[in-house]
């Protein structure tokens, strides 16, 4: 399996989708599936149980992946410990973006309920995670200012 992770704002479903292309596997998008299962959304899952909820789903499904994919995880997947044993079986790629482009790609997104609120607390949530992105990836690739279509040959030359 092949995991792409990385904070939101990261790339992980375009590249998923252009690596699958490239390899003729198929691609997993992980927040649309669960969003499919549990017949909600993202939001509405945060909004009506919370993120404890949400996370629950998200370890349920990361367990039910079976096979050869190419599987484009949620930013906060690393966050808990049995993820972080499942992603580990696999090969995982952390796409590796700045605070700096973070920010400029989720300009106008209203959508993620952990984009909401103060910058100082967004800003902190990644640095809090970067230890465990960086910790668990077999391969880090750099991503600011590339395209999606160099980023994935660098994902496949690693391959
Ligand atoms: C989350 C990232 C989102 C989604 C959920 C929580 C996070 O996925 O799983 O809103 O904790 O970083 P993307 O990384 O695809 O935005």
């Amino acid at each position: 399996m092949i995991y792409l992770i990385g904070f939101m704002g990261s790339g992980k479903s375009t590249i998923a989708k252009q690596l699958s292309e490239e390899l003729h596997k198929e691609y997993i998008e992980m927040d649309e599936e669960i969003e499919k299962k549990e017949g909600a959304t993202i939001p509405q899952m945060f909004s009506d149980h919370g993120e404890s909820y949400f996370r629950e789903k998200e370890t349920l499904f990361l367990k039910s992946i079976k096979g050869d994919e190419i599987v484009s995880t949620g930013g906060g997947i690393i966050l808990a410990d049995e993820n972080r044993d499942l992603l580990a079986e696999g090969t995982v790629f952390y796409l590796q973006a700045s605070w700096e482009t973070i920010v400029e790609r989720l300009a106008d997104d209203t959508e993620r309920p952990l984009w909401k609120g103060e910058i100082a607390e967004k800003k902190a949530r990644l640095e809090e995670r970067l230890p465990l992105y960086e910790s668990l990836a077999d391969y880090i690739i750099p991503v600011d200012g590339k395209t999606p279509g160099v980023i994935t040959d660098e994902i496949v030359k690693c391959l």
